[in-house]
């Protein structure tokens, strides 16, 4: 399905270094928690997110950022998977950024699938928090944002998925056997992840070069979710030169960085 919404061009940071794209992202969240400590953040796991929560750590522990008074919700969750199972994205969440600082316990959501009403009141605590300030996404090889896969509707919101087999794939590394990597998850939808008010993606490596092209350049459709972005009028793209090998230049205001 394509849509006929309203597009705007994003931002585009290109960075030749995977880790400086990661890091710029962790500024980007520094700076806003900097100015409204008691921001609501958006946030997501992947390998892609790792440098961005150690870079937020760094900084953390210079004594340079407090996230005691910021709110997040997470992107999405396995289903089936304990949330102190290792391979759940609540352990990612934990280790890599939730445990290193002094985030408050209260504040920190991840949808849950066992909990009743567990999609409707994951959107209901977002509205009440008042709306998520910053979205971080990754980028998946089909195009997925959160876990909303090729043929997610625009107007999605949060629920449960079957995950394509493509992305058990990929992710089959976080789990002990292809057995057991999980075959749904809960995720915020894609117009629930619309309505945040800044979004930035952080897509890196060549593996990501032809998804990133086709949600950039081609019309919003669903065969790439991640196209959905352009109806959102402030997006920004930090990638490195790898995942930018098919982005036609002319098509965004350029900044590069080291
Ligand atoms: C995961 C998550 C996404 C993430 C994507 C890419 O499974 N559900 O939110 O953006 O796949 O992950 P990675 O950064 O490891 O490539």
């Amino acid at each position: 399905m394509t849509v006929s919404a309203q597009r705007f061009p994003p931002h585009l940071r290109l960075f030749a270094r995977a880790e400086d794209g990661e890091a710029w992202v962790g500024d980007e969240i520094a700076r806003l928690l900097r100015s409204r400590p008691e921001s609501v953040l958006g946030l997501a796991t992947g390998n892609s997110m790792r440098g961005v929560y150690r870079q937020l750590v760094s900084l953390h522990r210079q004594g340079a950022l407090s996230f005691s008074a910021m709110t997040s919700f997470n992107l999405d969750e396995y289903c089936g998977v304990n949330a102190s199972d290792p391979s759940s994205f609540s352990s990612f969440m934990h280790d890599q950024l939730f445990d290193r600082v002094d985030a408050n316990p209260s504040r920190l959501h991840l949808p849950d699938s066992t909990a009743v009403d567990a999609a409707a009141r994951y959107e209901a605590l977002i509205t009440a928090a008042g709306g998520i300030d910053l979205q971080v996404l990754g980028i998946g090889q089909n195009g997925h944002i959160g876990f909303n896969e090729p043929g997610s509707s625009p107007s999605s919101r949060t629920r449960i998925v079957d995950l394509a087999p493509r992305t058990r794939q990929v992710n089959a590394a976080d789990f002990p056997s292809d057995a057991t990597v999980p075959t749904k998850a809960i995720t915020m939808g894609i117009a629930t992840i619309l309505e945040a008010r800044r979004i930035i993606l952080l897509a890196t490596g060549a593996a990501k070069a032809d998804a990133l092209a086709q949600a950039l350049h081609s019309p919003p459709s669903a065969d790439n979710p991640a196209s959905y972005l352009q109806t959102h009028p402030n997006v920004t793209i930090a990638c490195d030169d790898a995942a930018a090998a098919h982005l036609r230049a002319d098509a965004f205001k350029e900044k590069r960085h080291a």
